[in-house]
């Protein structure tokens, strides 16, 4: 496929439309037609106004602008709250171009709520990425909805790549997705407060004991990324026999981390079930 993207539309570019948004500016890829992104208010369209290639619309000063966005563009990237998502798809309905590739990054917002809302037939796909998509580090889940081609996928998938790394599943599994790499960056920095919490109680002062453990975690986190080995070898790397490691983790592993892991994920899925419900 050649190294572009078709013109490409943000409704909502916020946190999570921004990051993707300014990624694929920062990327430099070409992208056919330029890029339009909405907010509501002029202080967050201002904010992007500057970047190379894209039209920022506030919808204060142009209320038509979903509409204007949507009409122009071969994907539609739909950025708003989830609660807001239906109220824009009847908006946009109309003006959509035939060809237009919708893509949503709203948690919970079903396929069926988008078909119900542009048609059957709109080829839609919905994302789940996280926030590293700011420093260019996501990871994307993306499930196609029945209208959507591989070529759509494809195209949205390197969409996507521009941010970071993306899983295609079905979108039975886009939730559970959601409580590992959505909701993992979280779990990510618990566990670095934590360690942190233990070097203050071990006399370092709060300069010290974060760096230490962000760089542990950085380093980590680095070396599995450059050798390429699986995190279980890299750990036994560290843990020499009877030395002090191996101790550490006797205690972590007593604690059944495996288990806390299983119900924090599936704490996380029973609430994206209750959110879907409207609760
Ligand atoms: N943050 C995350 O970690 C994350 C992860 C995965 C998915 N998501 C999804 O991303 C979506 C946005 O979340 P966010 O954290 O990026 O929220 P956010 O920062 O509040 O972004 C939403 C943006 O939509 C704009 N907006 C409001 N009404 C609009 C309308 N009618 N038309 C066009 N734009 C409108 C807002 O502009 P004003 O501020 O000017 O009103 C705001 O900039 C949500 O559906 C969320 O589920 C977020």
């Amino acid at each position: 496929m050649a190294d572009s993207l078709p013109s490409l539309a943000f409704l909502g570019a916020g946190s999570m439309g921004g990051a993707i948004l300014q990624g694929v500016v920062a990327s430099g890829i070409d992208v056919d037609g330029g890029i339009v992104a909405t907010n509501r208010t002029k202080e967050k369209a201002s904010a992007l106004a500057g970047l190379e290639g894209v039209t920022s619309i506030a919808l204060e000063e142009q209320p038509a602008g979903n509409t204007d966005a949507a009409a122009s563009a071969g994907i539609v990237i739909v950025g708003v709250k989830p609660a807001m998502v239906p109220d824009l798809l009847r908006e946009i309905a109309p003006a959509l171009r035939p060809d237009a590739i919708v893509v949503s990054v709203a948690a919970g917002v079903t396929l069926a709520t988008f078909a119900d809302g542009l048609g059957s037939d709109a080829r839609v796909i919905r994302a789940m990425p996280n926030t590293p998509a700011t420093v260019g580090k996501a990871v994307t889940g993306l499930a196609a909805g029945g209208a959507a081609s591989a070529d759509d996928l494809a195209v949205v998938r390197r969409l996507f790549e521009l941010v970071g790394a993306v899983v295609e599943v079905p979108e039975e599994q886009i939730d559970a997705l959601g409580t590992i790499s959505g909701s993992g960056p979280a779990y990510v920095f618990l566990l670095i407060e934590e360690l942190t919490k233990a070097a203050t109680g071990k006399g370092f002062n709060e300069q010290d004991a974060r760096l230490m453990v962000e760089q542990t975690f950085i380093g980590a986190t680095a070396l599995l990324a450059a050798s390429g080995e699986d995190p279980a070898e890299l750990r036994r790397r560290v843990t020499s026999p009877k030395g002090t490691t191996e101790r550490a983790i006797a205690v972590l592993q007593d604690a059944h981390l495996d288990r806390v892991f299983a119900e924090a994920t599936d704490a996380a899925l029973a609430r994206s079930r209750e959110l879907a419900s409207g609760a």
